[in-house]
């Protein structure tokens, strides 16, 4: 049964245990006052150019082949070069072709990993950029992390941009979503009493966000019910826009809710941010690179995201994007110079952070780009379709996701009725190996699944059969 409690949830309480800046085009008296550091460098190349660029390019040439032990990068190549013509949904049943692509990937199979919206392996391609950029940063850091490394993040600036469909100048690179979000959710200037809007199924962080403002300078949070599962977009842009008033100043909203991979209309709802006068800003935590979000299309005034979900890209990497017309009307978390007010690396004046990870963002888009985006959607919701078509055949389970498309991925939420979600969570991970993520809330309960591009059939079908026995036996008491 699809959506057994109907599609008007409400009153849900979420109760889970759960710099370098741009100098040329700065004004010159600013450029003279950028990070001491940074200059000191500058100089330094310019006394003794030979000597500041022969480490790394020394490093670069030992390390230019350093292979991935169980990785067959070449086999994943040749896997995809014989795929062009062929249609999306045809090669989302080429378990053949998949079993290649999961090569990319080095992955514990003793254990089933079926929450990877929680946060995915690295592609290895990209694991190995990254440690390859983390060592040739050990021989000088400094010297490597500042001259060498730090220009090239603008052309993973621009690769990332790229994929988003949009311009460079407006995306920040940050370590995940989090950070991304609260960016905005602080760096808004709010009065007391000027109101802030979301929904009862936004990530509960982003919610204590806005809770500690409340705490804090008196602003007052706002949200509205999400229906569970929801087909109706114009219903959820309905909500939002009653509970608009004189006094909201920031919607948020996310793109793929968590708890059950239902996706929200966020084109229309920044329409009608627009229309209303109130900046929108979108959670893609686990929207990018996984369903498409073309964000000068969907045209919210912020879009965040994290790139260790569905971009495989390494641990600790995110992005945020601001329409340019608002970055100098942010606040960026840690204070940036006055003279890059509007410039979009404000956001990224962190200190001394490590640029291997940010790097190799690179790697990760570029398997993305090669893999293809509708490939990638077609496989995963291919997987969803397998064991959730298979467990609704059993008319206990409740799936609180739509299947319909358009209003998920690759994500799930499923539940047996008269089974305790907690103790099925254990069950499947203490019996079986397998790793699931439990969504206890008053409104719904159930598992969330999320497989990925390298889950095989035969992990779906160890899944399947062990919850097919619990339907069957029930849990141990
Ligand atoms: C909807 C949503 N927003 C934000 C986040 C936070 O992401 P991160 O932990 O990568 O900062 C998550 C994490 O799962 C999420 O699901």
């Amino acid at each position: 049964m699809v959506g057994g409690r109907g599609c008007l949830a409400r009153g849900a309480i979420f109760t889970r245990r759960t710099s370098h800046v741009h100098r040329q085009s700065l004004p010159r008296r600013v450029r003279a006052t950028v990070t001491l550091v940074d200059i000191s460098w500058e100089l330094a190349g310019m006394l003794n150019r030979r000597t500041v660029l022969a480490a790394p390019a020394a490093f670069a040439a030992a390390h230019a082949l350093t292979p991935s032990a169980p990785v067959d990068a070449e086999r994943v190549r040749e896997a995809l070069a014989a795929v062009v013509a062929r249609s999306p949904d045809d090669l989302a049943r080429d378990n053949d072709f998949w079993a290649s692509i999961a090569r990319a990937f080095d992955v514990d199979r003793s254990l089933v990993n079926f929450n990877n919206g929680g946060v995915s392996p690295t592609v290895a391609t990209s694991l190995t950029a990254m440690k390859r950029h983390l060592d040739h940063t050990n021989t000088a850091p400094s010297k490597v992390l500042w001259t060498t490394l730090r220009p090239q993040r603008e052309a993973v600036r621009q690769q990332l941009a790229h994929a988003l469909g949009t311009s460079p100048d407006e995306v920040a690179f940050t370590r995940n979503a989090s950070e991304s979000l609260q960016t905005v959710q602080f760096g808004v200037d709010l009065a007391r009493g000027d109101e802030v809007l979301a929904n009862d199924q936004d990530y509960p962080r982003m919610i204590n966000s806005f809770r500690q403002r409340e705490r804090r300078e008196g602003v007052v949070l706002k949200t509205i019910a999400i229906p569970t599962p929801c087909e109706d977009d114009d219903e959820v842009v309905r909500r939002y826009e009653a509970a608009i008033t004189p006094r909201t100043r920031l919607i948020l909203v996310s793109h793929v809710i968590n708890l059950t991979g239902q996706v929200l209309p966020v084109t229309k709802i920044a329409a009608l941010g627009r229309r209303r006068g109130v900046p929108v800003l979108v959670d893609g935590a686990h929207a990018f690179a996984h369903i498409p979000t073309p964000i000068d299309e969907i045209g919210a005034d912020f879009y965040a995201a994290s790139l260790h979900k569905w971009l495989f890209a390494p641990i600790g990497t995110g992005f945020l994007h601001v329409r340019r017309e608002r970055i100098a009307e942010v606040w960026p978390m840690m204070a940036a110079h006055e003279g890059i007010e509007s410039d979009i690396r404000k956001f990224e004046q962190i200190g001394t952070h490590p640029l291997a990870p940010l790097l190799a963002i690179a790697e990760a888009l570029t398997f993305h780009e090669t893999l293809g985006a509708e490939r990638k959607l077609a496989r995963l919701v291919h997987l969803r379709d397998s064991w959730a078509r298979r467990l609704l055949e059993n008319d206990r389970v409740r799936l609180h996701t739509s299947l319909k498309p358009g209003f998920s991925g690759g994500i799930a939420t499923f539940e047996i009725e008269g089974v305790d979600t907690r103790d099925l969570y254990g069950w499947l991970w203490n019996e079986r190996r397998i790793l699931t993520s439990p969504v206890v809330r008053d409104d719904f309960s159930g598992l969330r699944v999320s497989p990925s591009v390298y889950t095989t059939m035969g992990e779906i079908e160890r899944f399947c059969s062990s919850v097919e026995h619990v339907l069957e036996h029930g849990l141990p008491t």
